[in-house]
């Protein structure tokens, strides 16, 4: 019997994810913000829902993460999860939520009452202390590395980031440093395929990739994006609409494509 059937699972747990990594198969997420499309990821067998604060953009039409609240995400927390009762669900902690370790643990709090299975946070060494504290209390946490979307304004744009060695070493190094912290997964964005390897191969955590080639245990993409949605959608998405007509057999298009190796191809990795 195949390891990864999610029919077969009443519902996505930590362990799920950590079998599916031993066996080698690839674990499907998608960002998405309310119920109806939760229950579509759901009957299209998709392993992670990610309540993402991109939100910020696809939903309230602003240009960056930065003006969504801890309000924001767990009224959608809240809607994703009435929607979908079998995905494993990841809630975005927003900008300046978790600037101190106490600010963390209570409005992470608030992300796990309203349905979070695990929270995610963006950053490197400042938040290791910050995550032992969350592991610690019973709070699973993703970690976010490379071009992590509340810095905006200090990297100056949406830039990749890990291309330099020195880049590339400390960004390996956070991931390393987290996980030993208690951090059980790791987003990866917009860095090069590379070093994506590397950190899936050497640090003992479950990577996420999105415009991180195909090396990372997960893939992720913005339903907004896969939907043909967005304007101008980002070269690491892809249009899966286009091929698969509707929105379920779109997400279970996606994850066939990541389990087959279809996607992401060289065109959408740096
Ligand atoms: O907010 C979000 O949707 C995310 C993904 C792009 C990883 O963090």
């Amino acid at each position: 019997m195949s390891a990864h059937n999610p029919a077969l699972e009443t519902s996505i747990t930590l362990n799920s994810l950590r079998r599916y990594k031993q066996a080698n198969e690839k674990i499907s997420c998608i960002a998405l913000y309310d119920a109806p499309m939760a229950a579509i990821a759901q009957r299209a067998g998709i392993d992670i829902v990610l309540v993402g604060d991109s939100l910020g953009m696809t939903v309230q039409g602003h240009g960056s993460t930065l003006p969504v609240t801890i309000e924001h995400m767990v009224y959608h927390t809240a809607a994703v999860s009435r929607g979908n009762k079998k995905s494993f669900i990841i809630s975005d902690m927003p900008f300046m939520s978790y600037a101190t370790p106490e600010q963390a643990m209570s409005n992470a709090g608030l992300l796990m009452q309203a349905g979070a299975h695990m929270v995610k946070l963006e950053g490197g060494q400042w938040l290791v202390e910050t995550v032992n504290m969350l592991s610690e209390r019973g709070v699973p946490v993703c970690a976010h590395l490379g071009l992590t979307p509340q810095s905006v304004n200090k990297f100056g744009g949406y830039r990749v980031q890990g291309r330099d060695d020195q880049q590339a070493a400390q960004i390996l190094k956070d991931a390393a440093d987290l996980a030993q912290a208690g951090a059980d997964l790791v987003v990866l964005e917009c860095v090069p395929q590379t070093l994506a390897k590397k950190i899936s191969e050497e640090v003992d955590i479950i990577t996420i990739g999105i415009g991180a080639g195909p090396n990372t245990h997960s893939q992720v993409l913005v339903a907004n994006d896969m939907l043909g949605i967005t304007p101008t959608p980002p070269k690491f998405s892809k249009n899966f609409l286009s091929t698969y007509q509707s929105i379920e057999d779109t997400f279970a298009g996606f994850a066939s494509e990541i389990k087959s190796g279809a996607f992401p191809k060289e065109e959408h990795s740096f």
